[in-house]
């Protein structure tokens, strides 16, 4: 193996004419490698890639499969595989817990399959204690990178093959973009696509901004072409991609709204659909509210994290709003485009938390009338400024809030999903169904999902549903011809 390694010309001197060439560069060592391996072997050589965590990290999961395929590797769901990445997440504790769980399990697999490699990136991989503990306790980890060098994949890779020591590649921050590598989407008719990277907002519970850095905006023409690729190859959803979407465009040399972002992408002929996440409320423009209610492709959606109902926690949290200037704008949204649907992510057990505050948070979601909501027992992140807040709430309090919250929640969405019974709506199909044979299943422009009767040659195809019956969180429908 390594006496083939030698065999492949690396030139570490060579100069590129931008990073994306670089990288090609070295997929291209890295097929070599795997083909001889494959030879070596009789068999394709395998990789699975385990995402934890929000969209954003399920579409890197998409650009690091891309780069796998693209050297020949070969995508499996099982992990007794060649090559096992966890693309980790670490915005709450317990997502760390899972991922020191799992690794026991990997290192069993490592046993029985020495050649096997292991590879970790991600969020969680950007906080020095977590590569520290790595570093001592699972020493047979060969790889880790972090969020801002995910391009890296390739290079990084070469380098570990043939090398027993582990290779740590993190970076504390970066302003590079880089454009243009390979990606392998899940599904042929929707895709993520970036518009920005980072966070600014230092929301005080949150570890986001200590690991994905400051916000960085790619450059519209960079995100139109992108958009104009996919829908040549079959893309007729896209969902733009950023931790606070509604301050797109700051920085960059000709600065530009998220809201005049929308107004260019809706140009795009052949996409029939948008959406958006995340939005902040402190930056949510009336510009956007107007740009909404004019488009004919911007869904019908609006995920608005409200985090609390509290005013007072809301200054703590430094989100930059209060109860009542986040309620102005539901209004606003709902008075100008009346079929949206809103929903919310909510922390409960904020330090400091009282029942008065916690009832403030029960009534917005009344007021609100959210059609559903992520609801998040507080966690810890050591750094953040609340993890040495006093008055931390104590778990059997959390617990008991939760609950009462979730219980509001689900009434309210549940009434909410049977507004539409009896109408005919356009649905976006998505799979076949998984439960009964002989099914589909689709998404309204509300996000709200759908089972019919259908084909799955229906599959990627905007198609119109009679809402027979709603069920909770769904709807069952009949195809209209
Ligand atoms: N504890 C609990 N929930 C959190 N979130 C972010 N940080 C924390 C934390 N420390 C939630 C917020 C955010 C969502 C993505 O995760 O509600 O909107
Ligand atoms: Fe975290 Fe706040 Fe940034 Fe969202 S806006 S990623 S909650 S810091």
């Amino acid at each position: 193996m390594d006496k083939y390694l030698n065999e492949i010309k690396v030139d570490e001197n060579m100069e590129f004419e931008n990073e994306t060439k670089r990288q090609y560069y070295y997929m291209n060592l890295c097929k070599a490698y795997v083909h001889n391996q494959e030879q070596k072997l009789g068999r394709k050589l395998t990789a699975c890639i385990n995402t934890f965590g929000c969209q954003m990290n399920f579409h890197d999961s998409e650009k690091l499969l891309g780069i796998l395929k693209e050297i020949g590797y070969e995508e499996t769901e099982s992990e007794k595989a060649d090559l096992v990445v966890y693309n980790t997440c670490t915005v709450r504790e317990n997502a760390n817990l899972k991922i020191y769980g799992r690794l026991g399990y990997l290192s069993n697999l490592k046993k029985k399959n020495p050649d096997m490699k292991i590879a970790l990136c991600g969020c969680m991989m950007q906080e020095k204690h977590v590569v520290d503990k790595i570093k001592k306790s699972y020493r047979f980890v060969d790889i880790i990178f972090g969020t801002h060098n995910i391009f890296k994949f390739a290079e990084i890779l070469f380098h570990s093959f043939g090398e027993k020591k582990m290779i740590t590649d993190v970076w504390e921050g970066t302003t590079e973009v880089v454009e243009n590598l390979p990606s392998v989407r899940k599904y042929k008719f929707k895709s993520g696509v970036n518009i920005m990277y980072g966070c600014n907002n230092f929301c005080s519970y949150c570890i986001v901004p200590y690991v994905r850095g400051r916000e960085r905006s790619r450059e519209p023409e960079d995100i139109i072409k992108e958009i104009e690729e996919l829908v040549a190859d079959g893309v007729v959803e896209i969902m733009l991609l950023g931790q606070n979407v509604n301050s797109y465009g700051k920085g960059l040399k000709n600065e530009i709204s998220f809201a005049e972002l929308l107004r260019r992408v809706e140009k795009i002929e052949g996409l029939e659909r948008i959406r958006f996440m995340t939005s902040h409320p402190k930056d949510l423009s009336d510009e956007l509210i107007d740009v909404m209610a004019e488009s004919k492709k911007i869904c019908n959606q609006m995920h608005l994290p409200v985090q609390s109902g509290s005013s007072r926690l809301l200054k703590i949290m430094n989100r930059h709003y209060t109860k009542e200037a986040y309620l102005e704008i539901v209004k606003k949204l709902k008075d100008k485009i009346p079929d949206i649907s809103i929903t919310t992510d909510i922390i409960v057990g904020f330090p400091g938390e009282t029942e008065e505050d916690f009832e403030e948070t029960i009534d917005i979601v009344k007021q609100v009338e959210y059609d559903s909501a992520f609801t998040f027992i507080y966690s810890k992140r050591s750094g953040t400024p609340a993890a040495t807040m006093e008055n931390q709430v104590p778990e059997d309090v959390i617990k008991e809030r939760f609950d009462r919250l979730l219980k509001v929640i689900n009434e309210i969405s549940s009434k909410n999903t049977d507004k539409y019974t009896g109408q005919t709506m356009e649905v976006l199909v998505e799979e076949e169904n998984t439960h009964e044979e002989g099914l589909v299943t689709g998404r309204l422009t509300n996000n709200i999902l759908v089972h019919f009767k259908g084909e799955k040659e229906l599959i990627g195809k905007i198609v119109k549903v009679h809402l027979d019956e709603a069920k909770g969180f769904y709807y069952l429908g009949t195809l209209v011809d």
